[in-house]
Protein backbone atom coordinates (compact mmCIF):
# COMPACT_ATOMS: atom_id res chain seq x y z
CA UNK A 1 0.00 0.00 0.00
CA UNK A 2 1.01 3.91 -0.99
CA UNK A 3 0.78 5.87 2.37
CA UNK A 4 0.77 9.31 2.67
CA UNK A 5 0.67 11.62 6.48
CA UNK A 6 -0.23 14.30 6.78
CA UNK A 7 2.07 16.70 9.01
CA UNK A 8 5.49 16.89 10.49
CA UNK A 9 6.19 17.15 14.15
CA UNK A 10 7.03 14.18 16.72
CA UNK A 11 3.59 13.24 16.37
CA UNK A 12 3.54 12.03 13.04
CA UNK A 13 6.78 11.20 13.11
CA UNK A 14 5.43 7.82 15.54
CA UNK A 15 2.47 7.41 13.70
CA UNK A 16 4.76 7.00 10.74
CA UNK A 17 6.92 4.78 12.74
CA UNK A 18 4.03 2.45 13.79
CA UNK A 19 2.61 1.89 10.33
CA UNK A 20 6.18 1.37 9.13
CA UNK A 21 5.49 -1.92 10.88
CA UNK A 22 2.85 -3.37 8.33
CA UNK A 23 4.27 -5.68 5.64
CA UNK A 24 1.89 -4.49 3.46
CA UNK A 25 3.29 -1.00 2.99
CA UNK A 26 5.38 -0.18 0.43
CA UNK A 27 5.83 3.54 0.76
CA UNK A 28 4.82 6.34 3.09
CA UNK A 29 5.17 9.98 1.66
CA UNK A 30 4.77 12.78 4.44
CA UNK A 31 3.91 16.00 3.87
CA UNK A 32 5.55 17.92 4.28
CA UNK A 33 7.21 15.42 6.93
CA UNK A 34 11.00 16.91 8.83
CA UNK A 35 14.49 16.17 8.41
CA UNK A 36 14.26 13.56 11.49
CA UNK A 37 11.32 11.97 9.80
CA UNK A 38 13.60 11.71 6.46
CA UNK A 39 14.72 8.62 7.85
CA UNK A 40 11.15 6.55 7.88
CA UNK A 41 9.44 8.74 4.92
CA UNK A 42 9.68 10.18 1.70
CA UNK A 43 9.19 13.56 2.79
CA UNK A 44 7.40 15.63 0.40
CA UNK A 45 7.50 19.66 0.77
CA UNK A 46 4.02 20.32 0.37
CA UNK A 47 2.54 21.96 3.58
CA UNK A 48 0.03 20.64 5.81
CA UNK A 49 -2.37 23.40 5.07
CA UNK A 50 -2.03 23.39 1.31
CA UNK A 51 -5.27 21.17 0.79
CA UNK A 52 -4.92 22.17 -3.03
CA UNK A 53 -1.29 20.84 -2.71
CA UNK A 54 -2.04 17.84 -0.87
CA UNK A 55 -4.91 16.54 -2.93
CA UNK A 56 -3.01 16.69 -6.45
CA UNK A 57 -0.06 14.96 -4.89
CA UNK A 58 -2.35 12.20 -3.83
CA UNK A 59 -3.76 11.84 -7.37
CA UNK A 60 -0.47 11.92 -9.04
CA UNK A 61 1.02 9.33 -6.92
CA UNK A 62 -2.18 6.69 -6.57
CA UNK A 63 -2.11 7.02 -3.05
CA UNK A 64 -4.27 3.72 -1.45
CA UNK A 65 -5.19 5.52 2.14
CA UNK A 66 -3.63 9.00 3.93
CA UNK A 67 -3.84 9.48 7.09
CA UNK A 68 -4.54 13.12 8.33
CA UNK A 69 -2.70 13.86 11.63
CA UNK A 70 -2.81 17.79 12.32
CA UNK A 71 -6.12 19.88 13.33
CA UNK A 72 -5.98 22.59 10.60
CA UNK A 73 -6.25 20.00 7.73
CA UNK A 74 -8.88 18.48 9.42
CA UNK A 75 -10.59 21.50 10.57
CA UNK A 76 -10.03 22.89 6.66
CA UNK A 77 -12.17 19.87 5.03
CA UNK A 78 -8.85 17.74 3.69
CA UNK A 79 -10.71 14.52 4.76
CA UNK A 80 -13.54 15.79 2.72
CA UNK A 81 -11.59 16.75 -0.60
CA UNK A 82 -9.21 13.68 -0.50
CA UNK A 83 -12.28 11.39 -0.38
CA UNK A 84 -14.30 13.19 -3.35
CA UNK A 85 -11.05 11.90 -5.89
CA UNK A 86 -11.61 8.56 -3.83
CA UNK A 87 -9.19 8.45 -1.59
CA UNK A 88 -9.85 6.72 1.83
CA UNK A 89 -8.31 8.82 5.28
CA UNK A 90 -7.82 8.29 8.60
CA UNK A 91 -9.51 10.82 10.19
CA UNK A 92 -12.94 13.19 10.91
CA UNK A 93 -14.59 15.54 7.61
CA UNK A 94 -14.82 18.87 8.64
CA UNK A 95 -18.41 18.62 9.95
CA UNK A 96 -16.99 16.29 12.88
CA UNK A 97 -13.50 18.26 13.00
CA UNK A 98 -15.51 21.37 14.21
CA UNK A 99 -15.58 19.70 17.53
CA UNK A 100 -11.81 21.03 17.76
CA UNK A 101 -12.38 23.58 15.78
CA UNK A 102 -15.23 25.64 17.65
CA UNK A 103 -15.11 25.76 21.03
CA UNK A 104 -18.20 27.38 20.97
CA UNK A 105 -19.74 23.93 19.20
CA UNK A 106 -18.17 21.84 21.23
CA UNK A 107 -19.55 23.41 24.75
CA UNK A 108 -23.13 23.99 23.66
CA UNK A 109 -22.51 19.97 21.96
CA UNK A 110 -21.96 19.26 25.56
CA UNK A 111 -24.37 21.20 27.35
CA UNK A 112 -27.55 19.99 24.80
CA UNK A 113 -26.62 16.20 25.08
CA UNK A 114 -25.77 16.54 28.92
CA UNK A 115 -22.48 15.48 28.51
CA UNK A 116 -20.17 16.98 31.99
CA UNK A 117 -18.08 20.02 31.52
CA UNK A 118 -17.51 23.15 33.23
CA UNK A 119 -20.25 25.90 33.31
CA UNK A 120 -19.80 28.27 30.68
CA UNK A 121 -20.94 31.28 28.21
CA UNK A 122 -20.49 32.39 25.32
CA UNK A 123 -19.62 36.04 23.64
CA UNK A 124 -19.05 37.42 20.13
CA UNK A 125 -18.86 41.01 21.28
CA UNK A 126 -16.09 42.31 24.19
CA UNK A 127 -18.78 44.43 26.27
CA UNK A 128 -20.98 42.05 27.64
CA UNK A 129 -18.59 39.40 27.98
CA UNK A 130 -16.48 42.76 30.04
CA UNK A 131 -19.99 43.22 31.70
CA UNK A 132 -20.31 39.39 32.89
CA UNK A 133 -16.71 38.96 33.98
CA UNK A 134 -17.49 42.12 36.78
CA UNK A 135 -19.43 39.34 38.50
CA UNK A 136 -18.25 36.27 37.84
CA UNK A 137 -16.61 33.59 39.82
CA UNK A 138 -12.38 33.89 39.81
CA UNK A 139 -10.28 32.25 38.60
CA UNK A 140 -11.99 31.90 35.54
CA UNK A 141 -11.21 30.16 31.92
CA UNK A 142 -11.00 32.52 29.21
CA UNK A 143 -11.00 30.34 25.83
CA UNK A 144 -10.66 31.80 22.08
CA UNK A 145 -13.42 29.95 20.19
CA UNK A 146 -11.00 29.09 17.32
CA UNK A 147 -7.43 27.40 16.91
CA UNK A 148 -5.18 29.04 18.18
CA UNK A 149 -1.94 26.51 18.08
CA UNK A 150 -2.61 25.41 21.70
CA UNK A 151 -2.73 28.65 23.39
CA UNK A 152 -5.82 30.15 22.76
CA UNK A 153 -6.75 29.22 26.52
CA UNK A 154 -6.03 32.17 29.66
CA UNK A 155 -6.31 30.62 33.10
CA UNK A 156 -7.12 34.37 34.41
CA UNK A 157 -6.47 34.42 38.64
CA UNK A 158 -7.58 37.91 38.82
CA UNK A 159 -10.81 39.64 37.36
CA UNK A 160 -8.37 42.62 35.57
CA UNK A 161 -6.31 39.74 34.24
CA UNK A 162 -9.64 38.33 32.91
CA UNK A 163 -10.52 41.59 31.35
CA UNK A 164 -6.95 41.67 29.39
CA UNK A 165 -7.66 38.53 28.24
CA UNK A 166 -10.88 39.41 26.28
CA UNK A 167 -9.73 42.68 25.03
CA UNK A 168 -6.85 40.78 23.44
CA UNK A 169 -8.79 38.40 21.87
CA UNK A 170 -11.50 40.24 21.06
CA UNK A 171 -10.25 43.98 20.14
CA UNK A 172 -6.04 43.32 19.72
CA UNK A 173 -6.96 39.93 17.70
CA UNK A 174 -3.90 37.96 19.02
CA UNK A 175 -5.16 34.56 17.75
CA UNK A 176 -6.91 36.50 14.59
CA UNK A 177 -10.63 35.41 13.69
CA UNK A 178 -10.27 32.51 16.36
CA UNK A 179 -10.60 35.33 19.32
CA UNK A 180 -13.50 36.94 17.62
CA UNK A 181 -15.76 34.69 19.56
CA UNK A 182 -15.04 33.15 23.52
CA UNK A 183 -16.14 31.21 25.54
CA UNK A 184 -15.91 32.25 29.55
CA UNK A 185 -15.93 29.05 31.78
CA UNK A 186 -15.82 27.93 35.03
CA UNK A 187 -12.26 26.68 36.46
CA UNK A 188 -12.37 23.30 37.47
CA UNK A 189 -9.66 21.36 39.54
CA UNK A 190 -8.10 17.82 39.86
CA UNK A 191 -5.68 15.53 38.23
CA UNK A 192 -5.99 16.19 34.03
CA UNK A 193 -5.93 12.64 32.13
CA UNK A 194 -5.50 12.80 28.25
CA UNK A 195 -7.95 9.76 26.47
CA UNK A 196 -7.70 9.09 22.75
CA UNK A 197 -10.02 6.95 21.05
CA UNK A 198 -10.49 5.21 18.10
CA UNK A 199 -14.38 5.35 17.00
CA UNK A 200 -15.82 4.32 13.40
CA UNK A 201 -18.48 6.53 14.34
CA UNK A 202 -20.20 3.55 16.08
CA UNK A 203 -17.62 1.83 18.64
CA UNK A 204 -15.36 3.68 20.65
CA UNK A 205 -11.98 2.10 21.69
CA UNK A 206 -10.14 4.19 23.91
CA UNK A 207 -5.95 3.81 23.67
CA UNK A 208 -4.53 3.39 27.06
CA UNK A 209 -4.43 6.98 28.68
CA UNK A 210 -1.87 9.47 29.24
CA UNK A 211 -0.81 12.73 30.89
CA UNK A 212 0.83 15.88 28.96
CA UNK A 213 2.98 18.38 31.00
CA UNK A 214 2.20 21.19 29.00
CA UNK A 215 4.12 24.46 30.97
CA UNK A 216 7.34 25.39 30.17
CA UNK A 217 8.79 24.84 33.54
CA UNK A 218 9.33 22.36 36.32
CA UNK A 219 7.32 21.77 38.57
CA UNK A 220 4.00 23.32 35.91
CA UNK A 221 4.92 26.78 35.98
CA UNK A 222 5.47 28.97 33.54
CA UNK A 223 3.97 29.78 30.01
CA UNK A 224 1.72 27.28 29.03
CA UNK A 225 3.56 25.34 25.42
CA UNK A 226 2.82 22.31 22.93
CA UNK A 227 3.61 20.03 25.78
CA UNK A 228 7.26 19.29 27.68
CA UNK A 229 6.52 15.36 28.33
CA UNK A 230 3.91 12.88 28.74
CA UNK A 231 3.56 9.38 30.64
CA UNK A 232 1.51 6.57 29.66
CA UNK A 233 -0.72 5.20 31.25
CA UNK A 234 -1.65 8.03 34.00
CA UNK A 235 -2.29 6.51 37.15
CA UNK A 236 -5.12 9.03 37.96
CA UNK A 237 -7.15 7.34 35.26
CA UNK A 238 -8.27 3.89 37.48
CA UNK A 239 -10.61 0.99 36.07
CA UNK A 240 -13.34 2.50 37.94
CA UNK A 241 -13.35 6.12 35.79
CA UNK A 242 -12.31 4.67 32.89
CA UNK A 243 -15.94 2.97 32.63
CA UNK A 244 -17.87 5.86 34.06
CA UNK A 245 -16.21 8.24 31.50
CA UNK A 246 -17.58 5.57 28.78
CA UNK A 247 -20.27 5.55 29.75
CA UNK A 248 -21.16 9.30 30.61
CA UNK A 249 -18.68 11.08 27.96
CA UNK A 250 -16.97 8.65 25.37
CA UNK A 251 -20.54 7.08 24.08
CA UNK A 252 -22.57 10.15 24.64
CA UNK A 253 -20.27 12.49 22.74
CA UNK A 254 -20.11 9.90 19.37
CA UNK A 255 -24.07 9.87 20.00
CA UNK A 256 -23.93 13.53 19.84
CA UNK A 257 -22.41 13.70 16.99
CA UNK A 258 -24.38 11.22 15.03
CA UNK A 259 -27.51 12.81 16.19
CA UNK A 260 -25.97 16.14 14.81
CA UNK A 261 -25.63 14.64 11.55
CA UNK A 262 -22.23 14.94 11.79
CA UNK A 263 -20.39 11.58 12.19
CA UNK A 264 -17.02 11.63 13.65
CA UNK A 265 -14.34 8.69 12.30
CA UNK A 266 -10.65 8.83 13.42
CA UNK A 267 -9.06 9.29 16.89
CA UNK A 268 -11.29 11.46 19.09
CA UNK A 269 -8.97 13.02 21.62
CA UNK A 270 -10.78 13.68 25.26
CA UNK A 271 -9.00 16.08 27.39
CA UNK A 272 -10.40 15.12 30.80
CA UNK A 273 -10.13 16.77 34.45
CA UNK A 274 -11.11 14.56 37.29
CA UNK A 275 -13.20 16.79 39.78
CA UNK A 276 -14.12 16.57 42.83
CA UNK A 277 -17.63 16.10 41.11
CA UNK A 278 -16.37 13.35 38.75
CA UNK A 279 -14.73 13.50 35.48
CA UNK A 280 -15.58 16.48 33.18
CA UNK A 281 -14.22 17.40 29.52
CA UNK A 282 -11.88 20.12 29.06
CA UNK A 283 -11.39 19.85 25.32
CA UNK A 284 -12.16 17.71 22.71
CA UNK A 285 -9.51 16.90 19.62
CA UNK A 286 -10.53 15.92 16.48
CA UNK A 287 -6.98 14.00 15.95
CA UNK A 288 -3.91 12.71 17.97
CA UNK A 289 -2.68 14.52 20.35
CA UNK A 290 0.99 15.50 20.90
CA UNK A 291 3.32 14.65 22.48
CA UNK A 292 0.64 11.87 23.55
CA UNK A 293 0.91 9.76 20.61
CA UNK A 294 5.36 9.62 21.45
CA UNK A 295 3.85 7.44 24.62
CA UNK A 296 0.85 5.74 23.12
CA UNK A 297 1.79 4.61 20.13
CA UNK A 298 4.78 2.77 22.13
CA UNK A 299 2.56 0.87 23.72
CA UNK A 300 0.35 -0.28 20.88
CA UNK A 301 0.35 -4.14 20.49
CA UNK A 302 -2.31 -4.33 17.74
CA UNK A 303 -1.10 -3.00 13.80
CA UNK A 304 -1.86 0.57 13.83
CA UNK A 305 -2.83 0.55 10.14
CA UNK A 306 -5.31 -2.14 10.48
CA UNK A 307 -6.70 -0.78 13.25
CA UNK A 308 -6.89 3.02 11.12
CA UNK A 309 -8.17 0.93 8.19
CA UNK A 310 -11.53 -0.37 10.65
CA UNK A 311 -12.29 3.42 11.57
CA UNK A 312 -12.10 4.25 7.94
CA UNK A 313 -14.61 1.17 6.89
CA UNK A 314 -16.60 1.36 9.91
CA UNK A 315 -15.30 -2.32 11.31
CA UNK A 316 -14.40 -1.33 14.86
CA UNK A 317 -16.27 -3.68 16.55
CA UNK A 318 -14.36 -6.50 14.90
CA UNK A 319 -11.05 -5.13 15.04
CA UNK A 320 -8.38 -5.91 18.30
CA UNK A 321 -7.04 -3.34 19.82
CA UNK A 322 -4.69 -4.19 22.54
CA UNK A 323 -2.33 -2.25 24.50
CA UNK A 324 0.58 -3.55 26.43
CA UNK A 325 0.29 -3.23 30.14
CA UNK A 326 3.73 -1.39 30.63
CA UNK A 327 4.91 2.06 31.02
CA UNK A 328 5.81 4.98 28.60
CA UNK A 329 7.74 8.32 29.54
CA UNK A 330 8.50 11.03 26.31
CA UNK A 331 11.14 14.35 27.44
CA UNK A 332 10.50 16.44 24.92
CA UNK A 333 13.80 18.82 24.31
CA UNK A 334 13.36 22.44 23.33
CA UNK A 335 15.23 25.12 22.13
CA UNK A 336 16.42 27.61 25.31
CA UNK A 337 13.45 30.13 24.85
CA UNK A 338 10.66 28.53 23.50
CA UNK A 339 7.93 29.26 24.20
CA UNK A 340 8.60 32.63 23.28
CA UNK A 341 11.70 33.52 20.87
CA UNK A 342 14.18 31.02 20.22
CA UNK A 343 17.50 30.52 17.68
CA UNK A 344 17.34 27.88 15.00
CA UNK A 345 19.94 26.42 13.20
CA UNK A 346 22.12 23.88 15.81
CA UNK A 347 23.38 20.93 14.74
CA UNK A 348 21.84 17.67 16.51
CA UNK A 349 23.36 14.78 17.28
CA UNK A 350 22.24 11.63 18.69
CA UNK A 351 23.83 8.26 19.88
CA UNK A 352 22.42 5.07 17.77
CA UNK A 353 20.18 3.91 20.95
CA UNK A 354 18.91 7.27 21.42
CA UNK A 355 17.98 7.87 17.42
CA UNK A 356 15.72 4.44 17.71
CA UNK A 357 13.82 6.11 21.18
CA UNK A 358 13.38 9.69 19.61
CA UNK A 359 10.67 11.23 17.33
CA UNK A 360 12.07 14.26 15.74
CA UNK A 361 9.39 17.45 15.51
CA UNK A 362 11.51 20.28 14.92
CA UNK A 363 14.75 19.70 12.66
CA UNK A 364 15.48 19.96 9.11
CA UNK A 365 18.15 18.68 7.22
CA UNK A 366 20.83 21.04 5.92
CA UNK A 367 23.51 19.94 3.58
CA UNK A 368 22.29 15.99 5.05
CA UNK A 369 23.21 17.07 8.77
CA UNK A 370 19.96 17.55 11.66
CA UNK A 371 19.90 21.05 12.21
CA UNK A 372 16.97 22.20 14.96
CA UNK A 373 14.49 24.52 13.05
CA UNK A 374 11.62 24.62 15.46
CA UNK A 375 10.35 25.11 19.12
CA UNK A 376 10.19 21.70 20.19
CA UNK A 377 13.11 19.90 18.45
CA UNK A 378 12.82 15.90 19.66
CA UNK A 379 10.76 13.99 21.92
CA UNK A 380 12.73 10.34 23.39
CA UNK A 381 10.74 7.98 24.48
CA UNK A 382 11.24 4.85 26.75
CA UNK A 383 8.90 2.03 27.28
CA UNK A 384 9.29 -0.11 30.66
CA UNK A 385 7.87 -2.46 33.37
CA UNK A 386 7.46 0.35 36.04
CA UNK A 387 7.00 4.07 35.37
CA UNK A 388 9.84 4.30 37.80
CA UNK A 389 11.91 2.87 35.00
CA UNK A 390 10.36 4.27 32.13
CA UNK A 391 11.23 8.23 33.39
CA UNK A 392 14.59 6.90 34.07
CA UNK A 393 15.19 5.51 31.02
CA UNK A 394 14.11 8.34 29.10
CA UNK A 395 16.01 10.79 30.92
CA UNK A 396 18.82 8.52 29.78
CA UNK A 397 18.50 8.29 26.56
CA UNK A 398 17.78 11.76 26.33
CA UNK A 399 21.48 12.44 27.52
CA UNK A 400 22.49 10.95 23.54
CA UNK A 401 20.03 13.53 21.92
CA UNK A 402 22.20 16.85 21.78
CA UNK A 403 22.14 20.22 20.33
CA UNK A 404 23.22 24.10 21.83
CA UNK A 405 21.15 25.13 24.12
CA UNK A 406 19.03 22.18 24.48
CA UNK A 407 15.91 22.98 27.46
CA UNK A 408 14.22 20.16 29.14
CA UNK A 409 11.73 19.80 31.97
CA UNK A 410 12.92 17.79 34.92
CA UNK A 411 10.06 16.52 36.32
CA UNK A 412 8.36 14.53 33.59
CA UNK A 413 6.34 11.90 35.13
CA UNK A 414 6.58 13.09 38.77
CA UNK A 415 3.17 14.09 39.33
CA UNK A 416 2.00 10.85 37.99
CA UNK A 417 4.52 8.95 40.44
CA UNK A 418 2.22 11.07 43.28
CA UNK A 419 -0.55 9.21 42.21
CA UNK A 420 0.71 6.05 44.04
CA UNK A 421 1.67 8.03 47.29
P1 LIG B 1 -6.77 23.56 26.27
O1 LIG B 1 -5.99 24.33 25.25
O2 LIG B 1 -8.25 23.65 26.13
O3 LIG B 1 -6.23 22.15 26.41
O4 LIG B 1 -6.43 24.21 27.67
C1 LIG B 1 -5.11 24.30 28.09
C2 LIG B 1 -5.03 23.97 29.55
O5 LIG B 1 -5.74 24.93 30.30
C3 LIG B 1 -5.66 22.65 29.91
O6 LIG B 1 -4.81 21.57 29.73
C4 LIG B 1 -5.94 22.86 31.39
O7 LIG B 1 -4.77 22.66 32.15
C5 LIG B 1 -6.29 24.31 31.44
N1 LIG B 1 -7.73 24.51 31.47
C6 LIG B 1 -8.56 24.61 30.40
N2 LIG B 1 -9.83 24.76 30.80
C7 LIG B 1 -9.82 24.76 32.15
C8 LIG B 1 -10.83 24.88 33.17
N3 LIG B 1 -12.11 25.06 32.87
N4 LIG B 1 -10.43 24.83 34.46
C9 LIG B 1 -9.13 24.67 34.78
N5 LIG B 1 -8.14 24.55 33.88
C10 LIG B 1 -8.47 24.59 32.57
N1 LIG C 1 -1.12 17.58 23.86
C1 LIG C 1 -2.25 18.33 23.61
C2 LIG C 1 -2.64 18.42 22.20
O1 LIG C 1 -2.20 17.68 21.35
O2 LIG C 1 -3.43 19.28 21.88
Amino acid sequence: MKLMVIGGGGREHAIIKSLKKNPKVEVIFALPGNGGIAKDATCVNISATDIDGIVNFARDNAIDYAVVAPDDPLVLGCVDRLNEIGIPCFGPKANAAIIEGSKVFAKNLMKKYGIPTAKYETFDNAAAALAYLENAPIPTVVKADGLALGKGVIIAQTREEAKTAVRDMMEGGVFGKSGSRIVIEEFLTGPEVSVLAFTDGTVVKPMVSSMDHKRIGDNDTGLNTGGMGTVAPNPYYTPAIAEQCMQEIFLPTVAAMNAEGRTFRGCLYFGLMLTPDGPKVIEYNCRFGDPETQVVLPLLESDLLTVMLATTNGTLADTEVLFSDKHACCVIQASAGYPTAYQKGYPITMTEEAERATYVAGAKLENSKLVTSGGRVTGTTAVADTLVEAISEAYRLCRGVCFEKAYHRNDIGQRALQAFK
